[in-house]
């Protein structure tokens, strides 16, 4: 054992390492699994925590996922013990994942802290899970290291590739157009999703991989290796023998996660297109790990940033073309050597800088990560919005907008909430033409509950049947990673908190200038404060008590990452106290 290895001392001691009534009761216990002895003495204990369901399809294959990372611990010399979390599945959970994010956040964190383990390795694919994971391992801070899932393979249909999530919000609103019937729209669905893994567009789970690897929280490739290539098993099996080796380093998460990790993940999102999702999420993690970012930190840091990858749903190809053709280092490798990468020297697990894991890394082909000179869009990154209409901002994502809607004023065309809008919008009679503003309120953390992907609103049939593809709707909510459009989204405070949002009425002009990064409604402050005044806030439909109600009190506005206000910050991994 090396000199640096002797000196760390093992947090698990503090369960098995005494030779007294506590010992005897942590060690018992956990030698009906068959464990010997001498496992207890000395060995690193690793936890994998593990958010495996059948209910969350993109993590279905998890558990193979964790014997590979088991190999790996086994390997270095550490002792895996697996265990379950709340598993966040994004395409099942009603009313939206993201209600319960923080939820399996409070589960990941009490877990960590209160078992014997030492380092943890985080197992997540779905959307919500990779930030769900992350928030709690920041709030106990030991070595920890994420392995995702991996996308699916290529969607298909009819002989084309199809992506995730983008080709239903198309091919719907092709039915709705008329231009397919609901046979050929049903057809797509066994073959969008035809083998384990996350979404493979640029969605929400794809990005957040990526910001996982960006943060420098897990191994190189981390964000694009398929689910089912053998690849996404050796970075498995390497990621356990790499945490063996951060306990001996005490390579804590608070080492990696730095402001200067979370303004590169702000670039590498920007050069990616990745989801809006990726702001409240990264927000979260850095409310949790002590870490200052606000909103305008993604004007300053991340605009001006080429979007380089070409992936749905803003460009054109899905998550296997991106690691065919050098994967995420490619990427930071671009944006290092165009000078768009402001901390080359932030530490990453493997106990490289992120540079140094990309300075080489080579670039196989140039339409999928493109070159800085001839982006998808020369100005990426998220646009912030402030004005009167959204106080403390909105987000909206060039790369998926239309570029002539970034400047517009038009008349706006109101949705009280959710079903408001389901049910007016198929109205032939309702008052709207491609200039109207589409405005919904009520669907943000508190009016949903839990700020459901519902932003991106499909446009009325009357319009899509004369062709129109894009206006600009705005709302409290959020909207899929994989969805696309001038979608103006996380308007801050929402509707259900008293945001003026709430007091929009039909015919009112709203002005968006996302060069500016202004969002105004044509109407004077002394109306505005009139029409609060007069307002009654309603509350979200579903239970008064319970888990739902906990969320509606606590959950803080989306320019502070949706945490609870109780959960913001690092508690540390002490336990004073023996459970007997
Ligand atoms: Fe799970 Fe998209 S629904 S990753
Ligand atoms: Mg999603």
């Amino acid at each position: 054992m090396s000199e640096t290895k002797k000196k760390v001392a093992l947090r698990s001691a503090e369960w098995f390492g005494s030779q007294d009534k506590n010992g005897f009761m942590y060690r018992s216990w956990m030698k009906n699994q068959g464990i010997p002895d001498h496992e207890f003495h000395g060995k690193p204990i690793i936890g994998i925590c593990n958010t495996w369901s059948e209910l969350t399809p993109c993590n279905a294959h998890f558990r193979q996922l964790a014997e590979h990372v088991k190999r790996g611990i086994l390997e270095a010399g550490g002792f895996p013990v697996e265990f379950p979390v709340f598993s966040n599945g994004e395409s099942n959970l009603r009313p939206t994942a993201m209600l319960t994010r923080n939820l399996a956040s409070m589960d990941v964190e009490e877990s960590i802290r209160g078992n014997p383990m030492d380092a943890v390795v985080l197992l997540v694919g779905c959307d919500k899970t990779t930030p769900a994971l992350l928030m709690g391992a920041a709030s106990v801070d030991i070595p920890t290291i994420v392995v995702s899932g991996g996308p699916m393979l290529n969607g298909k249909l009819n002989g084309k590739d199809i992506g995730s999530g983008t080709a239903v919000w198309q091919l719907h609103e092709q039915m709705k157009a008329g231009s397919i019937t609901l046979h050929q729209f049903m057809s797509a669905e066994s073959g969008m999703s035809r083998s384990a893994g996350t979404c493979n567009t640029m969605g929400t789970a794809s990005t957040m991989a990526s910001m996982a690897e960006a943060l420098g929280t897990s191994l190189p490739h981390n964000a694009a290796i398929p689910a089912v290539d053998s690849r996404r098993y050796v970075l498995a099996h390497m990621s356990g023998i790499r945490i063996v080796e951060m306990v001996h380093e005490d390579l804590r998460l608070s080492k990696v996660l730095t402001r200067e990790a979370f303004e590169n993940a702000i670039k590498v999102n920007a050069a990616i297109g990745g989801s809006t999702n990726a702001v409240i999420h990264l927000k979260a993690i850095a409310g949790r790990i002590g870490v200052p970012l606000e909103l305008e930190d993604w004007t300053r840091v991340g605009r001006g940033t080429p979007t380089i990858v070409d992936l749905l749903p803003s460009g054109r190809f899905l998550m296997e073309e991106f690691y065919y053709a050098g994967g995420l280092p490619a990427v930071i490798r671009r944006l290092g050597e165009g000078d768009l990468l402001p901390h080359k020297n932030a530490l990453t697990v493997n106990g490289k800088s992120l540079w140094d894991n990309c300075v080489e890394a080579p670039i196989y082909n140039d339409e999928v990560v493109r070159t800085l000179d001839n982006p998808l869009l020369a100005d990426g990154g998220i646009c912030v919005l402030r004005g009167n209409l959204a106080p403390r901002g909105a987000v909206l994502k060039p790369s998926a907008a239309s570029p002539h809607l970034m400047q517009h004023r038009g008349k706006a065309v109101v949705f009280e909430d959710f079903e408001h809008y389901k049910s007016r919008i198929l109205d032939p009679d309702l008052d709207v033409d491609a200039d109207s503003v589409l405005v919904m309120k009520n669907c943000g953390p508190k009016g949903y509950p839990g700020m459901a992907e519902v932003g991106n609103m499909g446009l009325p049939p009357k319009l899509l049947a004369q062709g129109i593809t894009d206006m600009v709707r705005i709302s409290d909510a959020r909207m899929s990673g994989t969805a696309y459009g001038t979608v103006v989204l996380h308007v801050a405070p929402e509707a259900m908190a008293g945001g003026p949002l709430g007091i929009v009425k039909d015919g009112d002009m709203i002005a968006l200038d996302c060069h500016n990064g202004s969002l105004n409604i044509d109407i004077s402050d002394g109306e505005i404060a009139e029409r609060l005044a007069a307002r009654e806030l309603g509350s979200a439909p579903g239970p008064k008590s319970g888990y739902q109600q906990l969320y509606i009190e606590h959950v803080l506005q989306a320019d502070e990452g949706c945490d609870f206000d109780f959960l913001v910050g690092n508690r540390g991994s002490a336990v004073p106290r023996h459970s007997h």
